[in-house]
Order: C-alpha cells, then sequence, then structure tokens
C-alpha cells in the first residue's frame, strides 16, 4: 500500500490537476520529472508536507503555476518569472521563429517592451550575431530581464524606455509584443495576477500598436522590418496601420491556432 505522504500518492490525491501537482513537488524537492517517477516512493517529511500545501494552496487561490515556481520555459530555455512580468505564453515563440527568418548575420535588432527579455534572450541566444537590444517602461521587469540574460548568457543591452523616448539609434529589425488587450476584454478577469499594464493599454487595445507602428520608420534602417504581435482580431486594424504609416510587403502570419497573431512590414524609402 502507498505511504500517504508519498509523492505517487500525492499525485493522485491532492485537489489538484496531476501535471500541476508534479510540477509542484518538482519544485519544491528540486527533482526533474524523470526522478519525480523513479523516486515515486519517497516520502515527505512534515516540513516538506506542509510547504507543498501551501503551494498547492497559492494554486487554489488562482496564482499562476508559473508565479509559484517562479519559473516558464520559453524556447525551451528557463526564464525567471514573477509578478512584475508577463508569463511569456506560447504563442510569442512565432515571433522569435518569424525575427530568425529574417534576421542575417549582424543585423541590429531593439524589442520593445521586453519583460522578462524572454523574446530578446531568445533571439540572441539562437543568433548570436544579432546585436541585440530591448527596452521596457518598468525597472522591476528590467531587474527580471536582466537577470535571465547573465543567468542564460546572453549579451542584450537592456534599458529603460517608455517606447521610443530613450531610443536613439536605428535598427534593422523592430519588434514588440505590446499590451494589446481591450480593457473591457473578459479574458483579463482571468489574468488578475500578472501586470495589468502588461497587458491592457487601458484605451482601445491598438493604443501602444498605433504609437510603435507610427513612430517606428523614424528608428529603422533603410529596408529595415517591423514585426508586432497583437490580438487574433486585429489583424485588419494593425495592417491598416502598417499601410497608413506606408510600410512595404505587409503581411500577417498566423499562429498554431490559425488566430492571425504577427504582422510585418519593410520600411522602404
Ligand atoms: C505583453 S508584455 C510582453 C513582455 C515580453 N516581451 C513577452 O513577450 O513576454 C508587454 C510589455 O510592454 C511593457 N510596456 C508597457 N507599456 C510600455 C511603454 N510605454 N514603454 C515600454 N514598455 C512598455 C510592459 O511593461 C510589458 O513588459
Amino acid at each position: 500500500m502507498l505511504n500517504k505522504n508519498s509523492i505517487a500518492n500525492l499525485i493522485v490525491t491532492t485537489n489538484l490537476d496531476r501535471s500541476e501537482v508534479k510540477i509542484l513537488l518538482g519544485h519544491l524537492l528540486r527533482f526533474t520529472k524523470a526522478q519525480l517517477i523513479t523516486h515515486n516512493d519517497y516520502i515527505l517529511n512534515n516540513s516538506q508536507l506542509q510547504e507543498f500545501y501551501e503551494l498547492c494552496n497559492q494554486r487554489l487561490l488562482g496564482i499562476p503555476i508559473n508565479y509559484i515556481t517562479g519559473t516558464r520555459e520559453f524556447y525551451s530555455r528557463e526564464f525567471k518569472v514573477n509578478s512584475d512580468t508577463l508569463i511569456p505564453r506560447p504563442e510569442t515563440e512565432l515571433l522569435v521563429d518569424t525575427i530568425l527568418e529574417y534576421a542575417k548575420a549582424g543585423f541590429s535588432l531593439l524589442d520593445l517592451g521586453a519583460g522578462s527579455g524572454c523574446i530578446a534572450i531568445s533571439v540572441k541566444l539562437e543568433s548570436p550575431t544579432l546585436f541585440v537590444s530591448a527596452v521596457d517602461k518598468s525597472p522591476k521587469a528590467l531587474e527580471v530581464a536582466k537577470f535571465n540574460a547573465a543567468n542564460l548568457g546572453a549579451n542584450v543591452e537592456f534599458k529603460q524606455s517608455d517606447w521610443f523616448s530613450n531610443v536613439d539609434a536605428k535598427y534593422d529589425i523592430i519588434v514588440s509584443n505590446p499590451p494589446y488587450i481591450h480593457p473591457e476584454d473578459n479574458h483579463l478577469d482571468n489574468l488578475s495576477f500578472e501586470p495589468l499594464d502588461a497587458l491592457t493599454d487601458f484605451y482601445d487595445g491598438l493604443s501602444c500598436l498605433r504609437h510603435i507602428i507610427t513612430n517606428a520608420r523614424n528608428y529603422l534602417n533603410n529596408d529595415g522590418i517591423l514585426m508586432v504581435e497583437h490580438g487574433y482580431d486585429q489583424g485588419v486594424s494593425v495592417r491598416e496601420l502598417f499601410i497608413l504609416n506606408e510600410f512595404a510587403k505587409v503581411t500577417t502570419l498566423c499562429d498554431y491556432s490559425r488566430n492571425e497573431r504577427i504582422t510585418l512590414g519593410a520600411a522602404v524609402n
């Protein structure tokens, strides 16, 4: 019979999704997924049990599992996250794929709204000849991004800036995953633990995108490319903004769920 405080028993009896129990146990005991299986007869001592139940309570209160463990996997690397940073989304990996497709050796790249630094750091590590800079208006998010860059060994320049306010160079590629959720969108109710100003513009969902698309040409080299992530229902409006601002070759890409997700265009003079 299973000991009630063993890993194997806690996985089946705890009142949470089993995959989440495994993540919490792995985090608490510093066990890999494989170790949780090979050591599933491991019996938690009293203080470990108490900590385990505290973690479960946090999850039951709705705190995202990534804020509890303090980490999130993005582009196959582990990033530190906390309540000052958005939890990187799988859709955003498509933005990294797209950057890597367009970036030639030695290109310069600016990421607007770095958050945890997941885009800038992944791009730099995948393509080390690129010169990568990233800005965010949140000093606390920048602290996390700098930690991630140092921890993962990525040479990325980070600075505080309200979009372009502190940007004084031109780039071959500018990318952004800005706050684009409409303030009245019901989805925000389920995201209450993430920083609200990383999610919404508190206006019409398009104001950050509008600001970035309207100003980006001043910070792009000739033939430079602007790429932005946006909401599944914002493709038409975002393409209009690109065209209004005289970008060429305007294209929208769909994510793995076939939603319009990334729009890009070239700044041709
Ligand atoms: C949707 S999050 C994206 C974070 C990260 N790039 C990612 O993809 O996970 C948007 C980011 O934009 C930042 N941000 C919001 N307003 C900004 C502004 N005016 N200037 C610079 N960054 C801003 C937020 O702090 C947040 O980190």
